[in-house]
This record gives structure tokens, sequence and C-alpha cells, in this order.
């Protein structure tokens, strides 16, 4: 056995943030040492960002730390500022602005089309979409004023990471901590995709995980699959800004910022999840590994052994096929996991299911399969069109489904 090839999610094509140009303001709160990781994460992601700070910023983290994570000049003062019309031309650069940490101070002087320092300045001049990241103590974030300029600004388009529940600089708990780096990278990744991505205003329905079908109230019949691929192509596409559902098996997958996930354990759980979500669905995409049989009638109790037993016989009982039985849900997309006669099972596949393609793969194949980051696979159409696929990483390969998605949407 040799090594598992590395990840290629390096791949420039399928870097959602390479060479998007980022400005990030920062607002005087002690979670702004957290921006400077923030900074340092959407670099290592390939964008540019140009940092501007309020000079309260500049009394919890210094703008040369700021400088260095960015490797450009940070603007504090517009005055003083190398270039002349420093916060007109960082605003026209940006082709997002995310303000993280933005202080109760900020949200008013945003919501009131104020402008006293170079973060809210920006924010006034740039007609790029609008990340904030609130961070503040709880009775300010639920003070009346803030939550009328929230709702202002959530009115005029201004979009919200948390703030999330936890323990505050003033020792208590409550809703005000900044949300963490990741999720502020989601969300700037959903908030670009819904400007500018192909699939915005289109709906994604994408199934994950395996399921568990009950033998007993301890004890279920399930299967390898971990959701990897299912959460990649529900990223992806929401990178593209689509609105997202994920219906999933149980995972142990955080859910990804921006998209809707609904939890279910059973293959019945799934049908009647899937059916719903895809009433009006766009497309629908079966990356699932729903359990093909279930124990016939689970014990309502536990199920003990008895002295001298051997064996113990489970009688199981075909479950409904999701994707056949689904009657739309527009673009129809499945998988085919396969350790045998790939193309022949698959193309069988995409016939009875009604599939415009499906994405076949070796589960036995170095790299692809159950738990890893990479996969290798095989698209067969219903035109008869098969395409193959180098290894790439399942982000990567959930953009080369979504392109077909795209393709066929038109
Ligand atoms: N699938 C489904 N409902 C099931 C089983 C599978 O919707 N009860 C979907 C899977 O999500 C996948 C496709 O059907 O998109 C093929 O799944 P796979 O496990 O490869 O094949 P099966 O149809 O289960 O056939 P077999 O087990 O005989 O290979």
């Amino acid at each position: 056995m040799g090594q598992a090839p590395a990840p290629m999610d390096e791949h420039p094509e399928r870097r959602p943030l390479d060479g998007r140009h980022i400005a990030l303001g920062v607002c005087g709160s002690i979670a702004a040492f957290k921006a400077a990781d923030l900074c340092s994460k959407l670099r290592q992601a390939g964008a540019e960002v140009e940092v501007v700070m309020t000079p309260a910023a500049t009394q919890f983290v210094t703008p040369l730390t700021f400088q260095s994570l960015s490797g450009r000049d940070v603007v504090v003062d517009m005055f003083t500022a190398a270039e002349p019309e420093a916060h007109v031309e960082v605003a026209r650069r940006a082709d997002a602005l995310v303000i993280a940490p933005a202080t109760a101070d900020c949200l008013a002087n945003l919501a009131h089309g104020q402008t006293p320092d170079m973060v809210t300045l920006t924010a006034l001049a740039t007609a790029a979409p609008v990340l904030v990241a609130p961070a503040m103590d709880n009775q300010m974030w639920e003070h009346a004023a803030t939550q009328s300029n929230v709702a202002a600004l959530r009115e005029r388009g201004i979009i919200f990471a948390g703030p999330v529940s936890g323990r505050l600089a003033s020792g208590r708990a409550g809703a005000g901590r900044m949300a963490e780096v990741p999720a502020i990278v989601g969300a700037l990744r959903a908030m670009l995709g819904s400007h500018d991505g192909d699939l915005r205003g289109r709906h994604v329905v994408v199934s994950a995980g395996g399921t568990n079908e009950p033998i007993d109230p301890v004890r279920y019949v399930g299967n390898h699959s971990t959701g990897k691929m299912g959460f990649a192509i529900a990223e992806a596409a929401r990178d593209r800004g689509a609105r997202v559902t994920i219906v999933t098996g149980p995972v142990a997958l955080e859910t990804p910022a921006g998209i809707e996930r609904v939890d279910v354990k059973t293959v019945a759980e799934m049908l009647a999840a899937l059916e719903v979500a895809t009433s009006r669905s766009d497309a629908v995409i079966m990356a699932a590994a729903p359990a093909d049989f279930r124990p016939d009638v689970p014990a309502g109790q536990k199920i003990k052994k008895q002295p001298g037993q051997e064996r113990l016989a489970l009688e199981l009982v075909l479950n409904p096929d999701i994707i056949a039985t689904l009657p739309g849900g527009g673009v129809r997309v499945g998988f085919a996991a396969e350790t045998e006669n790939l193309a022949e099972y698959a193309r069988r596949k995409l016939t009875s299911k009604r599939l415009h393609f499906i994405v076949a793969n070796d589960v036995t194949a170095a790299g692809s399969g159950f738990g890893t980051e990479t996969n290798e696979v095989v698209i067969l159409h219903d035109d008869g069109r098969v395409e193959e696929l180098p290894l790439q990483s399942k982000y990567a390969v959930g953009h080369a489904i979504l392109d077909r998605v795209a393709a066929r949407l038109g």
C-alpha cells in the first residue's frame, strides 16, 4: 500500500478566496486579536487583504501586526495615509469589506452613515458587500439601540456573522462574543458567492452521510460513510451563491456557515426530509450512503444475550430507494460507490434512478472512498458521455459536479 496522495485543494481554480481583494476593518475591542488570525487565514486562502483600523483598535493590536500579516500598509488616519484619498481607494479596490470586530459604536455609525474613522469611511465609500462580526458585552448587544441598528443594517443588506454566546471579556456569559475565524471566513465565502456566484438564486439540495437503522434502542445497522463528500459539495455550492440545504445522516462534521442543515437518522427520515427539501429545488445531489436494508422490526428493549446463545439472526427488509422515489428535484445527480464493474453498475443506476448524471467511484481505490479528503471519479451522463476526472480534493470534485449542474441549468 502506497502513501495516500496529498490533497489537491490548493488548486487555484478551486480556492474561493484566491485573488479576492478583501478590506478588513478592525475596531476597538479585545476581540481585535482574533482579527490578526483572520487576516492571516484570508492571506493563506489566497486573498489580498488591506486593513483599516479605528484609533481605538490600535490600543489593542498595533498596525504593525496587521501590516506584517497583510503585507500592505495599514490605514488608521486618512490624513496621514501614504495614498491620497485612501478611504475611497481602499473601498474601490475591495471585493468585500469585513468588519471584525465590529463594536456597538461601529454598528451605530454604520446604521446612521456616520464616518468618524477609516472603518466607517470605507464602509460608506464602498459598493462591495459588507460583512460584520460584532463583538461587545451582552448588555450592549441586547440593548434596544444596538438591536435597532442591527435591524437597519440587515435591512440594508449588511451580512452578520455572529455574535455567538459564550464567555465575554467582562467575565459574564452571554451573546456578544465575536464569531470564530472559520465561521467568519465561511460567511465571507457565502456572501461573495451570493454576490457574483454562478449559482446565486438557485436552491441546491445535497444529501450526506450514512444512515443508522435501529436494531434495538442501543444498536443500529450503519456504514462507513463520513459525510465528507456531501459536505464538500454543499460548501462548493454555497461558495457559488446557491441556497444550500444539506440533509445528513449522523456525521461528526460541523455545519459550514450559511448552509441549512437537516439531521436525520434513518432512510425513512432522509426520504421524508428530502421530499420537503426538493419540492422546489434546482438540483438534488445524492451523496449519502443510505442503508439498503433495515432490521424488519426494531426490538423495543435492548436485546439481551441468552445463556448459551451463540448466534443472533437479524431479519433485514429492503429500504426504499430515496432518489428513485423522489419525483423531481431539478437536476438529479447520484453517486455510485462500487468495488468492481464500475461503469456497468453505474450506468444501470443512472437509468433506474432517472438521473441526469452519476458520479461513480471505486471505493477501494487509493485516495478515494470513505473518510478520505480526496476522490477520483468517473461521471456518466444520460446522453452517453463519460468523463474521467483526476484524483482531486472532495471540494474540487464538488465544483466539478456543480460545473455540470450549472451547465444543465443554463
Ligand atoms: N440511494 C438512495 N436510496 C437508497 C440507496 C441508495 O437514494 N436506499 C442513492 C445513493 O445516495 C446514490 C445512489 O442511490 O446516489 C447509488 O447508491 P449505491 O449505494 O451506489 O447503490 P445502490 O442503489 O444502493 O445499489 P447497490 O447497493 O446494489 O450497489
